[in-house]
């Protein structure tokens, strides 16, 4: 890719290293039913994976925190498992229960998979893309994003959310060899999804490996570290010096380790971990990003201004981008997300 103008902004300008007074910000999960805005245009499509591929609507969730709260960052408006839907497996979301997949019970179901993933299944999604970033002005980043194929992976196998991974931890034991093929097509799917975002117009994009946290020391560098590292290399070399966020929720100890080895520009910190230890772990060269309780953002009032000047504190003179220890919770008062942009920039 050539000829594209590299935008910066405070955002792209932390992720490469800089440090300014006050850190950029955004939130996970921004885009979503914590505002009345989104849950108004929700309420107009027929489903949630209809509502990722239409344009019109995504732009509009897209844009909606921006235009409130004026964040440093837009997240793309669509969702991880629009990949197992792109790769032929029946994805849906239940009203109120989340998403249902068709199971992969055993090695023999993965063969209904298509080999590639499909990209003009997901041309809505790129014409989102190329409509935000049109809307967007210069100094703000548009964000695009992916699960990483260990998370993806678990709601293929089980066919839903499961509280401990269990489904996808049994099989990758029983059957290593296909489950390693699985993560090797969803590598290969990441690589050009990400590819077609970058080409479509985003800044930056970050992996979501938001199950990282319940696999041993063996397994998360088999089905998280490894693949992460592959999707960074291949998508670099496609797109030289593309600007990554890795994410990989609940990796503690092991945080450093996965930032070094995949050369990602950025490193998600979620709410488990001292931000004051991640700060000196981390190698200075990586951005780290994080990492408020959703939960304390939820209460507000004394508790909230302590812990975001405890997390500024932590993270001073350190390159960092504000945001959640996980995604924002439907029950967030408006309120308490304005004190919270106050607070963060000091007005
Ligand atoms: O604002 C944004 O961050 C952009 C959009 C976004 C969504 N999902 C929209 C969404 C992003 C980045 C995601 C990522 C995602 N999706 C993850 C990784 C991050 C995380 O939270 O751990 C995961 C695991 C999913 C899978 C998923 N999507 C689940 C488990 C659910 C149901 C639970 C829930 O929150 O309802 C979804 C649905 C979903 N994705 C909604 C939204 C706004 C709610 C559905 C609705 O509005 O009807």
């Amino acid at each position: 890719m050539t000829g594209k103008p590299k935008r910066r902004g405070l955002f792209i300008d932390t992720l490469k290293g800089d440090v300014a007074p006050q850190p950029p910000m955004w939130l996970m999960r921004q885009a979503g039913r914590y505002l009345p805005e989104y849950k108004a245009i929700r309420a107009t499509a027929s489903s949630f994976i209809d509502f990722c591929y239409n344009p019109d609507l995504a732009t509009e969730a897209t844009l909606q925190p921006i235009r409130r709260f004026d964040f440093d960052a837009a997240i793309l408006f669509s969702d991880i498992l629009v990949v197992p839907d792109a790769l032929g497996q029946t994805v849906r979301f239940a009203e109120g229960e989340g998403p249902r997949l068709s199971p992969l019970v055993s090695p023999e179901d993965c063969g209904f998979l298509n080999d590639e993933i499909d990209l003009e299944r997901l041309a809505p999604v790129f014409e989102t893309v190329r409509r935000v970033r049109a809307e967007l002005s210069d100094d703000k980043t548009l964000i695009g994003f992916c699960g990483a194929p260990w998370t993806v992976a678990t709601y293929m196998i089980a066919g839903r959310g499961t509280p401990d991974q269990r489904p996808a931890r049994m099989f990758a034991y029983a059957h290593p060899e296909a489950f390693q093929r699985l993560i090797d097509r969803l590598v290969d799917a990441s690589v050009r999804y990400l590819v077609a975002q970058f080409e479509a117009g985003v800044d930056c994009v970050q992996i979501f490996d938001s199950w990282a946290g319940v696999l041993p020391r063996a397994e998360f560098d088999s089905w998280c570290v490894a693949p992460a590292v592959e999707i960074v290399r291949r998508v670099r070399a496609i797109v030289p010096g593309a600007p990554i966020i890795g994410f990989p929720r609940g990796a503690s100890t092991s945080l450093s380790e996965y930032a070094t080895k995949t050369g990602v520009d950025g490193i998600g910190i979620d709410t488990a971990v001292d931000l004051g230890f991640a700060a000196k772990t981390v190698d200075r060269s990586v951005t780290i990003q994080g990492n408020l309780d959703p939960l304390v953002l939820i209460n507000g009032g004394a508790a909230l201004d302590a812990a975001v000047d405890r997390i500024l504190e932590a993270a001073d003179r350190r390159p960092h981008i504000f945001n959640l220890g996980h995604g924002i919770l439907p029950e967030t008062p408006i309120a308490h997300v304005e004190q919270l942009v106050r607070r963060v920039r000091g007005i």
